[in-house]
């Protein structure tokens, strides 16, 4: 197992050295590596049990230092920036030749973004290297909330995991590219379409899976959990499947069923999101057979929620 502890220059020795960390940030755990060190990129694949043709997010500590590493920001692209860094908004942008090919599997973008977590954010001050950070879990599987969830996957691979606590957000960040000026959202997150469309205008969503697709986040089957995840509406799935082989998650409503996790009792999304990735971990330690999930209110955050949800009910059907 890792060790887990708040020991910022502990990290920082560690990465300096070519190794690897998992680090809090305000939506997932992170599995950091120096970005520049081709070693280390390599070891976060391997640990990860990640295809390289999945390319890596790019982490800094602000806007100056991202524009070490990207040949330009598009004035859209600094506005985003502006308002939401750090914040959870990873921005696609045309990256410099110091950013190894191993990190961006050879796109001419990378994918870059300013966390939001006093920690990380020391950590990232004190190194003068950016960090590529997957989120911390296996290939394909539900992202990491808490140092546990990290440990119990990757503790075996990495030494050191900087403890900061539940990540505040849950869901990871928005990822938003540039066409003809026009933003377009690849992968739904932490930062709403709203709040996005309020600062850089209309923005083109486009989440989905296609054989080749841009982020595989956008693989129609990802972050799941180990049972098959059914998705629907919740009195017509505890008609359907027996309540004591079953877990139900609602957002707001209590079914008085065996395992059930209620995501936020007051319907806040902002509360439904930093739950979801543990309650899904929750289902798969109960003795039960199938998660049976309703979807959340498709506004805000909870585009992101029933985008997760969708992807993690895909895992059977492929
Ligand atoms: O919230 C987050 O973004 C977390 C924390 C740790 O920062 N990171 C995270 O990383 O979710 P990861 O590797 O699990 O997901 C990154 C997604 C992948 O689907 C990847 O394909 C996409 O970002 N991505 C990275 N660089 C890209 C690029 N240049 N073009 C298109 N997609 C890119
Ligand atoms: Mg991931």
């Amino acid at each position: 197992m890792a060790e887990i502890g708040k020991d910022v220059m502990k990290a920082k020795d560690l990465l300096e050295n070519g190794g690897l960390v998992a680090i809090p940030t305000e939506t997932v755990y992170g599995l950091a590596g120096n970005a520049l060190n081709i070693d280390a990129v390599t070891q976060i694949f391997r640990v990860k049990n990640r295809p390289q043709f999945d390319p890596l997010i790019v982490h800094v500590p602000d806007r100056i230092r991202a524009e070490q590493y990207v040949e330009y920001i598009p004035d859209k692209a600094k506005a985003l920036a502006d308002h939401f860094w750090p914040g959870p908004l990873t921005l696609l942008l045309k990256r410099k030749p110091i950013i190894p090919d191993l990190v961006t599997s050879g796109l001419d973008t990378v994918g870059i973004r300013c966390p939001d977590h006093a920690l990380t954010r020391q950590l990232l001050h004190e190194l003068s290297f950016p960090l590529a950070a997957p989120s911390a879990n296996p290939f394909g599987y539900v992202s990491p909330t808490q140092p546990e969830h990290v440990d119990e996957q990757l503790g075996g691979h990495i030494p050191y995991i900087l403890d900061g606590g539940i990540c505040p957000v849950g869901i990871e960040s928005t990822i938003v590219g540039f066409e003809h000026d026009m933003p377009v959202i690849y992968r739904l997150g932490g930062l709403s379409v709203e709040k996005i469309e309020q600062v850089a205008g209309p923005a083109r969503v486009q989440t989905h899976s296609t054989s080749n697709p841009k982020a595989p986040g956008q693989l129609k089957s990802h972050y799941a959990p180990s049972k098959p995840l059914i998705l629907g509406k919740a009195e017509e799935l505890l008609q359907q499947y027996p309540a004591h082989t079953s877990g139900l998650l609602t957002f707001q409503s209590d079914f008085n069923s065996p395992y059930q996790i209620i995501l936020s009792p007051n319907g806040s999304l902002e509360e439904a999101a930093q739950n979801l990735f543990s309650a899904l971990r929750g289902f798969d330690k109960m003795p039960i057979d199938y998660i049976l999930a309703e979807p959340v209110p498709d506004t805000g955050l909870g585009r992101a929620i029933n985008d997760r949800l969708r992807r993690a009910a895909a895992t059977r059907e492929a």
